[in-house]
């Protein structure tokens, strides 16, 4: 029952889907100091290659930069090959945390970036997972699973912010997804779980922070944003030994904001 039989992570390997820069360099950071070694993808490939060369002047774990564009089914196959070929023997954790939004008035949201929207936030996060299962599958134990940890938001629990209408859709499709997929592969030793955040300051609150950053501390009983140790620490829970019996779950990092109703 010692903490690092619990909560260790050193040795793990780790894909992180969006880990150039935001949400999920937070978590990567996390992984890396603590051991693990951590693939990072995303379009931008010279994002990734400086995260991966800050991440792993860091010590501890190591950091793979790897370039993938999960929209599309191509994108993925050939982004969840390079991982099957990388790693044989199998990964223990795949986060799931590449996304994009869009706010816009209900009258003028677009087709097109609503099925973006869906495309990388729900279809590519299913078809990701479908593709890594054999991965995943060869390092689970009845033991101690491999883990799909899926990157929704307070988004998909309530409506935070006016005018988004597909991101919000998206995002209550993943908590729900994951629920199912979590019953499909509990039989495979993989749990399934998600990570509501609330408000961080990352390239994708940037416009929100913007126009009204107090607002947006203050929806937040606990009155700030969140840091990059608050998610990188519910991220290293639940890829740790001491969170194998928890499946399906989805867990509110958010400061309290989904306590209070008004937007
Ligand atoms: N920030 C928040 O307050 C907050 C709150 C709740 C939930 N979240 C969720 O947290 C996750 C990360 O968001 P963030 O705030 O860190 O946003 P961000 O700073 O915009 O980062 C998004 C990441 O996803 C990657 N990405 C986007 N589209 C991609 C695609 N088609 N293929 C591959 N990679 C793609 C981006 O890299 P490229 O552009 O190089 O592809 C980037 O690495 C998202 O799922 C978001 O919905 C964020």
């Amino acid at each position: 029952m010692d903490i690092s039989s619990l909560f260790g992570v050193k040795g793990k390997i780790i894909v992180v889907s969006g880990g150039s820069r935001g949400l999920g360099k937070m978590i990567s950071t996390g992984f890396v100091t603590n051991g693990a070694k951590v693939y990072i993808a995303s379009r931008d490939y010279k994002a990734c290659l400086n995260t991966a060369a800050e991440l792993n002047s860091l010590g501890a774990g190591k950091c793979i930069p790897i370039q993938a564009d999960f929209s599309n089914d191509e994108g993925i196959a050939s982004f969840a090959s390079k991982i099957l070929q990388l790693e044989p023997a199998g990964i223990d954790v795949l986060i799931n945390n590449a996304g994009v939004n869009w706010a816009e008035e209900i009258d003028t949201h677009p087709i097109s970036e609503f099925e973006n929207i869906i495309s990388v936030n729900v279809t590519g996060v299913f078809f990701l997972s479908q593709k890594l299962i054999p991965a995943l599958e060869k390092r689970g134990t009845a033991e101690n699973p491999s883990r799909i940890i899926n990157i929704g938001s307070i988004a998909g629990l309530a409506i935070t912010k006016k005018k988004s209408f597909s991101y919000n859709a998206s995002k209550a499709a993943i908590h729900h997804m994951s629920r199912a997929m979590a019953l499909a592969l509990a039989e495979k030793n993989i749990t399934v779980n998600n990570v509501a955040p609330g408000f961080f300051d990352t390239l994708m609150m940037a416009k929100a922070l913007e126009a009204d950053r107090d607002g947006v501390v203050r929806s937040a009983p606990l009155n700030r944003l969140g840091r990059p140790t608050d998610i990188a620490a519910v991220c290293i829970y639940l890829a740790s030994p001491g969170s194998a019996y928890l499946t399906g779950s989805t867990i509110k990092v958010d400061g309290g904001t989904t306590i209070k109703s008004k937007i």
